[in-house]
């Protein structure tokens, strides 16, 4: 391994005449089996920039690299090529949950150094990591006397396609944060966009455009230049400049995962194989599992998080769903709306809050007794309502309070439109941050630490993106961070293509409380959902969160029992997990076998089509017969109509030599649950 890495410095010194001809590549890499490869180039002008190729394919044509910076020059032209290396790594971790148990880490990284032509002589370096399903890169800068403190007006990385495509994408920088649906456009015709953006070129290869390890930085945006070509464009700061750094310091990772198809990407760990390992140490504390809520009457509008005659939070309430969760085995009750400063315009006045005093008709310690009694824990709710250092003022109080009372997560909220977060200075300077700019992925990182303190995991809502750092905290369970189940009670409902959007674009940035399961299929007013029932059942298998919501009513779970049975069922902590088939925003087939036992779960989803999807089942353990218990739509079932509820269960015995046709309806889904046998197999 020495032998091959000095060998490796050796070949890619170039002279450095030869290392200004533009068409030379000044250093190049290919990852382990030879499938993607980079080469950096710097042209005449000393404009560094960079290729990806997929067996030999073109991906990203020359895309810069640089940096503008607030008070001196910018970092893009007049560069030298230094000197690069390579080193290869391969190895495995254990995930404390998810939907893989292990996890291989196997890459090849190439590190180039630059240097300013001139003055003032800056130098870093460019880092690849270099995956057979994709590229990850970053920037890192040494501590050095030419950039003591780097203020950073925008990063210039371009992303160059070589040919056009379809991108799937969501807007960035508009007052609804993450909360959008999923456009669908000719690459050559986006905007700026949110990553993670998803791309079918073309040739038919699929691309993803993300980031990993975002840590005291500002979250990517990208921005169409010309062609398809996009350019990072990063979150703001309260001011100028968006990104202030000092001494040494690296950029996030830059991620491209490539495949051949849709499932391809879903299927890639480079996310989070680029983020540090567990900082936390013993996670056996935290339980995957799954939680009812005090919730959708209040997102119906029926109930208010404000105390008054039709206050949710109340005693007697949340005695019913503890009775509710105990009577079906889920494990929490999440309860909104227990804490002081709710009541009036919470929205816009986070500094109301306080997460430590629960309102009078609240009685936390007795409802604490009542749920440690029945084997239920609460899971408690931080709404911020944008104040970030209203809640940093009482992390220590919040969490005790939330530990105190047997709280293993608590759900957090920053209900706010994009760029008004409050941030209050030591100094008593008020200043406006962005849900992705550098400060809050600071505060999220606080917000992580503190609660790990008290042995509490972390739901965000309206949070940062995702990008892996859950394997560094794995307390950081679920976020929210798209348009979720909440959608679907108020007007201009998600459409049935929603989540087939969703696997292929939302969920590579990790698990999601998007809050499945309304058997009612009915919001505000009984306007009707866009899904029929089976689908809301798979779900579950289709959307990974380590803690998932069953969001209906117990009333409305009373009359859809033979169904509410598979979410009784459904685990949320996966040994392994395949993607069986899907096409960005048609249909996605998932099967995830439960961790700790033997059975697998099947989950199929579609979009306002009727579709026949065949599966092979394969993954089951062979020569053994499996009962399946399947949850269908009827022959007749439409999301279009009240046969949206039109559900057909039924058991057959499989094996895996199987195949199985899983028929979906308009707006319909498909959940299995593959029973194995008793005390056989592995
Ligand atoms: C928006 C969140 O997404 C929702 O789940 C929550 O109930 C409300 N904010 C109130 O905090
Ligand atoms: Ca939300």
């Amino acid at each position: 391994m020495i032998r091959r890495l000095m060998l490796a410095v050796a070949l890619l010194i170039a002279p450095p005449a030869m290392a200004q001809q533009a068409d030379v590549p000044v250093a190049e890499a290919r990852s382990p089996g030879g499938i993607v490869s980079v080469a950096l180039y710097v042209d005449g002008d000393g404009r560094p920039s960079y290729t990806v190729s997929r067996r030999g394919t073109r991906i990203l044509d020359k895309s810069r690299l640089g940096f503008l910076f607030t008070d001196q020059r910018k970092i893009e032209r007049d560069e030298m090529f230094v000197a690069a290396a390579t080193r290869e790594e391969d190895g495995r971790w254990e995930q404390p949950w998810g939907e893989w148990r292990t996890i291989r880490n196997h890459f090849r990284e190439l590190k180039a150094r630059f240097r300013d032509r001139g003055a003032p002589g800056r130098v870093f370096d460019v880092v690849f990591r270099l995956y057979d399903d994709g590229v990850g890169f970053r920037y890192e800068f040494p501590a050095q006397d030419a950039l003591k403190t780097a203020n950073i007006a925008d990063e210039l990385t371009e992303f160059a396609f070589a040919q056009d495509g379809i991108a799937w994408w969501k807007p960035a920088f508009l007052w609804n944060r993450e909360e959008y649906l999923v456009n669908r456009t000719p690459l050559s015709a986006l905007g700026t966009a949110d990553t993670p953006v998803t791309i079918k070129l073309a040739d038919g290869t699929h691309v993803a455009l993300h980031e990993a390890a975002l840590v005291d930085y500002s979250g990517m945006a990208v921005a169409r230049t010309e062609g398809n070509t996009l350019r990072a464009a990063l979150t703001p700061g309260p001011g100028t400049p968006k990104v202030v750094r000092q001494g040494a310091w690296h950029t996030p990772w830059r991620t491209l995962i490539i495949a051949d198809d849709a499932p391809g990407l879903y299927m890639s760990h480079l996310m989070l194989n680029l983020n540090e390992p567990n900082k936390l140490g013993d996670m056996s504390w935290f339980k995957p599992g799954k939680f009812v809520g005090v919730w959708w009457n209040m997102i119906k509008g029926e109930w208010t998080w404000a105390r008054g005659p039709r206050h949710g939070a109340t005693t007697a309430n949340v005695k019913r769903y503890i009775d509710f969760a105990a009577a079906n085995g889920i494990a929490n009750v999440l309860v909104e709306g227990w804490n002081i400063g709710w009541d009036g315009q919470w929205f816009g006045n986070g500094g109301d809050m306080d997460f430590a005093q629960p309102t009078e008709d609240f009685d936390a310690d007795a409802l604490a007794a009542y749920a440690r009694a029945r084997g239920v824990r609460l899971i408690g709710h931080h709404e911020t309502g944008g104040d970030a250092s209203n809640y940093e003022r009482q992390f220590d109080a919040a969490f005790k309070f939330a530990a105190d009372h047997g709280e293993m997560v608590v759900k957090t909220g920053y209900v706010t439109d994009a760029g008004q977060i409050d941030r209050l200075e030591p100094d008593g300077t008020k200043l406006r941050e962005w849900h992705e700019g550098q400060w809050m992925a600071n505060h999220h990182v606080r917000v992580l630490e503190a609660a790990a303190r008290y042995k509490v995991a972390i739901d965000s809502h309206e949070p940062i993106k995702g990008t892996g750092l859950h394997r560094t905290y794995p307390n950081w369970v679920a976020r929210e961070g798209q348009r979720g189940m909440e959608y679907n009670a108020w007007g201009g409902k998600n459409p049935p293509e929603h989540e087939a959007n969703l696997v292929f674009t939302r969920m590579l940035e990790g698990p999601m409380d998007f809050t499945p399961g309304v058997l009612s299929l009915t919001g505000q007013d009984n306007s009707a959902i866009l899904s029929t029932e089976a689908k809301q059942l798979a779900l579950y298998v289709v959307l990974y969160s380590p803690v998932v919501m069953a969001a209906d009513t117990p009333e409305n779970y009373a009359k859809h029992m033979p169904a509410f049975q598979f979410i009784r069922d459904v685990p949320t902590d996966w040994q392994d997990t395949r993607v069986l088939n899907g096409e960005v925003g048609d249909y996605v087939t998932i099967v995830r076998k439960v961790r700790g036992g033997r059975d697998w779960y099947l989950g199929a989803v579609g979009d306002e089509e009727a579709r026949t999807l065949t599966v092979k089942l394969d993954f089951l353990d062979p020569g053994q017969t499996y009962v399946a218990q399947i949850y269908r739509d009827g022959d007749d079932a439409d999301y279009r109509t009240e046969k949206r509820h039109s559900i057909v269960i039924e058991s057959r015995k499989v094996t895996a030599a199987d195949t199985l046709t899983l028929a979906l309806a308009p707006g319909g889904g498909q959940a299995i649950r593959f029973v194995a046998p008793k005390g056989k197999g592995r």
